[in-house]
């Protein structure tokens, strides 16, 4: 039999063909005239397809009947032009199989509304929700306009290691990975020795991919990478989690401004491909969510970005008169509270920030003449605040060893990264999009624990 799904079976074009769909009953409801109406999704879209049930099907009264939320089906039909209501198209079912039935006394779904929070305890079935669907329809969007926009302009994707022995951020803000009898060296007392460990030394889940992305670009100019990045920081924010998934391009022979054309470019692409491929799931946010959504992104994707040095925007920030918890003063880590300022109400948009001050960035950005900052670049956007964050790196071998040493890092656990500044090198830029704060933003979910199947947060690996 013909499998058609829900997505293509709501379209005019299907109609006259005959198969079948497979999925979950929505709802069901019988009419006086002797059949039933049951919405059926399977996952390829947010509207169900309306499914027409005669009275005379063989298991009409003895299964049919009963069909509730959360049962699983399989219909044979035609698909007809829709006698009335909201969609083109409507299923009359010739057969209908069930699968699995759903106590409708157990089944946490079947009362139509939870809050995010509470679905949140039901991971495993809140895909099965309108708003689980869309988010995860914009967010397999946004995967694939990712691979999309970066294998058009010809970089390559590179697979950078989940474990790693540095710590890329300089942070320490990293999960150990070790294969050590926890239980029984604590039992025993003994001093840990990392020598005896898998790796011979200690090593972490990786923060970031780009050390290991700058080997390929300093070898084969423009590359990216694209995975899971974990950071064992404890922060319980709307904008954390503790495994998240980042991508990174890095490019030889960039500049600070390069690196800033390709961000804008490839953010404008990954909002312009969420509203032209996902209208019906983006509706959905700006409808239930937030109204501003999709006028949002519209207007990001038609006008420029605007850039400002950091030095100018503690200036904007002290001149602004406004009163903030965290005071303002060159130097300071802007505070989402800042930064709120800037892209909400100062620029209505989003804003590049760039030539932070040294002291608040790691060892690997380009220092600047003035002594004072260096070629970092945080792109803001309004709401979520920082969705990208980059740099021009360090090329100059002598400042890479004595930024390094000034944040206590040793030059010989490096040695490989030093080796590209020894060898040819070049000047060459990067950044990384966390892929999650791109969905937050894009969608207007304001928690990032709702736009990933099953988040990662302090105390929190149920699923
Ligand atoms: O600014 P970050 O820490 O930059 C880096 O890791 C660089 N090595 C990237 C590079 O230049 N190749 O992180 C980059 C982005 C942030 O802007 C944010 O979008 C996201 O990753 N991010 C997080 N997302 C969710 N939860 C967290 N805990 C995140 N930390 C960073
Ligand atoms: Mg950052």
């Amino acid at each position: 039999m013909n499998r058609i799904s829900v997505k293509d079976a709501r379209l005019a074009p299907a109609i006259g063909s005959t198969g079948v769909v497979q999925g979950w009953v929505r709802t069901r409801r019988d009419s006086k005239g002797g059949f039933s109406f049951i919405e059926v999704n399977d996952g390829s879209s947010l509207g169900n397809l309306q499914v027409i049930a005669d009275a005379n099907l063989a298991n009409y009264e003895s299964e049919i009947k009963k069909l509730v939320a959360g049962c699983s089906v399989t219909i044979e039909g035609t698909i007809k032009a829709s006698g009335g209501g909201k969609q083109p198209t409507e299923m009359g079912a010739t057969k209908i199989v069930v699968h699995g039935w759903a106590d409708p006394e157990a089944y946490p779904l079947q009362k139509k509304q939870h809050t995010l929070e509470k679905l949140r305890e039901w991971a495993h079935l809140r895909p099965r929700t309108n708003t689980f669907g869309a988010v995860t329809r914009v967010r397999n969007c946004v995967s694939r306009s990712i691979h999309n926009f970066y294998q058009e302009e010809g970089f390559l994707y590179i697979h950078t290691p989940i474990i790693t022995a540095s710590d890329c951020e300089g942070a320490g803000a990293m999960f150990r990975v070790t294969t050590l009898d926890l239980d029984k060296l604590a039992l025993s007392g003994s001093k840990v020795r990392t020598e005896l460990d898998f790796f011979g030394k200690p090593a972490y889940l990786t923060v970031s991919g780009q050390l290991n992305g700058e080997i390929f670009a300093c070898s084969l100019g423009k590359i990216y990478t694209f995975g899971p990045t974990f950071r064992a920081e404890n922060s319980n924010t709307s904008r954390h989690l503790a495994e998240f998934w980042m991508v990174e391009p890095e490019v030889a022979f960039y500049e600070l401004t390069d690196n800033m054309d390709l961000a804008e470019r490839f953010l404008k692409r990954l909002f312009k491909d969420a509203l032209n491929q996902c209208g019906e799931d983006m509706a959905l946010f700006n409808e239930h969510y937030d109204k501003t959504t999709i006028a949002t992104l519209e207007k990001i994707v038609a006008t420029e970005f605007r850039r400002l040095p950091y030095t100018e925007a503690v200036e904007i920030l002290k001149a602004s008169g406004e009163k903030f918890e965290f005071p303002v003063e060159w130097g300071i880590d802007l505070q989402s509270e800042h930064e709120r300022y800037l892209t909400e109400k100062k620029f209505d948009g989003p804003v590049i920030l760039y030539d932070y001050p040294r002291t608040l960035k790691p060892f690997y950005m380009k220092c600047n003449d003035d002594g004072k900052t260096v070629r970092a670049m945080d792109v803001l956007v309004p709401k979520v605040g920082e969705i990208i964050g980059g740099s021009q790196r360090e090329e100059r071998l002598d400042v890479l060893e004595a930024r390094m040493a000034e944040q206590h890092l040793r030059a010989e656990d490096y040695w490989w990264y030093l080796d590209l500044r020894r060898f040819g090198t070049v000047p060459h830029s990067g950044f990384g999009l966390g892929l999650e704060r791109a969905v937050q933003f894009i969608t207007g979910m304001a928690n990032i624990r709702d736009v990933i199947p099953f988040p990662r947060t302090p105390g929190s690996a149920e699923f």
